[in-house]
């Protein structure tokens, strides 16, 4: 790891705060959602390991589970999915909002706008108790696929689509965002899609959900918390590396390229999106998973391109930088080869996260304390005032 803990200057005493840049390392509350197992199974939500929920469970399976804190029975699992169902409407403001959007905004910015108007208009808005977080976190989860799916159809000027209700979580948002898919390639999408939604649910103190926690910390309401973990996911070091993984293999655009390509942006000390973690150094176990998902889909749809591309990046980065890639490099490759236009993968990313997100709203505020940390302060030294007029 490439911590780096430093002493204040000047403190000597073994009580004094340690800096570290980034907060890199550094344990900043307590969790039982996930935990983070670089040896074993890679990550595990509330103990069970990634790879028996991508394998075996459904995304609604796993959203009770972070949420709840137990895996559902089949009675709860179908009541829970028939709540979701239930909510699958979006409020007359905000679809007053959605319905006049300009065409150009980026869709993250207009979720995040969204959901701080689902607040204004949430039954539970002043309600801040456990039962009524819940009751808020089950609405967005239902109501973010609409407001991203109703907003790209507003700003892109296509075709209003309307799931069967029959649908489950994921073929419902497959539907939504990249139209009605058939036969085995349609189920092999929706399935990928579960996948990936599984994987993304949930990661411990990340970027997003520390944001979350701190808002929560100060015990405002979920959907403020929320409105900032959106923030800081869009930006490309965090959850926006998926649109930029997309991006970057639609330039490179075929596979023949994609060696000199990666080579000149090393050499030129360019990131290449998709590589690398801040905390998991050996490789990000969801990686491999979603990785078969669309190597899959690749031979289904007869269309090599992407998942050509990325072969090439992954060999070549392993073997100059030493570098794995993380969850959104072959997600990209499995979200474009599923027809999900580019600039809605962070979004999708927003339907999974929302679940951990809510998860830890709860838990902060249930184990409160205010989330404030201390600066390395690097500004002048102690100076004299001068009034306006003695200023030279
Ligand atoms: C995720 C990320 C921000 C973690 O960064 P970090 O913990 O701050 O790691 P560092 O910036 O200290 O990187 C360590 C070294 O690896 C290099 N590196 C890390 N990720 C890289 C990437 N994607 N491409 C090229 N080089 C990379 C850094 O340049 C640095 O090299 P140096 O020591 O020669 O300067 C970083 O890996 C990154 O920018 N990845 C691309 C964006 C991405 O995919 N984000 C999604 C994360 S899930």
């Amino acid at each position: 790891m490439n911590q780096v803990m430093q002493e204040q200057p000047g403190t000597k005493s073994p009580e004094q705060p340690l800096y570290s840049p980034g907060l890199e390392g550094v344990i900043a509350g307590e969790s039982a959602l996930c935990q983070v197992d670089e040896g074993e199974a890679g990550l595990r939500y509330r103990g069970y390991a990634i790879g028996d929920l991508a394998e075996w469970s459904s995304f609604e399976d796993v959203a009770y589970l972070l949420l709840i804190g137990h895996l559902p029975t089949r009675n709860e699992l179908d009541s829970f999915t028939a709540l979701l169902r239930d909510n699958r409407i979006l409020p007359e403001p905000v679809q007053r909002f959605v319905d006049r959007l300009q065409s150009g905004l980026h869709p993250m910015d207009v979720l995040r706008t969204g959901i701080s108007l689902l607040g204004l208009s949430d039954p539970d808005a002043q309600d801040g108790s456990h039962e009524a977080n819940l009751r808020k976190s089950m609405r967005l989860l239902s109501q973010i696929p609409l407001l991203i799916a109703d907003s790209h159809r507003v700003m892109s000027g296509t075709v209003l689509r309307r799931p069967d209700e029959s649908q489950h979580f994921a073929q419902h948002l497959l539907h939504l965002v990249a139209g009605r898919k058939d036969g085995e390639r349609g189920a092999a999408m929706a399935e990928a899609l579960n996948v990936s939604l599984i994987l993304y649910a949930e990661h411990e103190f990340n970027a997003s959900t520390f944001a979350a926690r701190v808002t929560a910390s100060t015990l405002t309401d979920l959907h403020g918390a929320i409105t900032a973990a959106v923030a800081t996911l869009k930006g490309p070091l965090h959850g926006g590396a998926n649109e930029a993984v997309a991006s970057m293999l639609i330039d490179i655009g075929r596979p023949e390229r994609a060696e000199s390509w990666v080579r000149e942006a090393l050499a030129d000390k360019r990131r290449v999106m998709g590589f690398g973690h801040r905390v998991l150094r050996q490789g990000d176990a969801r990686s491999a998973i979603i990785q078969r998902h669309a190597e899959r889909l690749s031979h289904l749809c007869g269309d090599h391109r992407w998942y050509g591309i990325a072969s090439v990046l992954h060999r070549i980065m392993r073997e100059e930088k030493g570098l794995h890639p993380n969850l959104d490099f072959y997600t990209a490759v499995a979200y474009l080869l599923m027809g999900i236009p580019r600039e809605l993968s962070t979004p999708l990313f927003v339907c999974s996260r929302i679940t951990g997100w809510c998860a830890h709203v709860m838990e902060q505020q249930e184990h409160n304390r205010l989330i404030r940390p201390r600066a390395l302060y690097t500004g002048p030294t102690p100076r004299t005032y001068e009034p306006v007029d003695r200023r030279t």
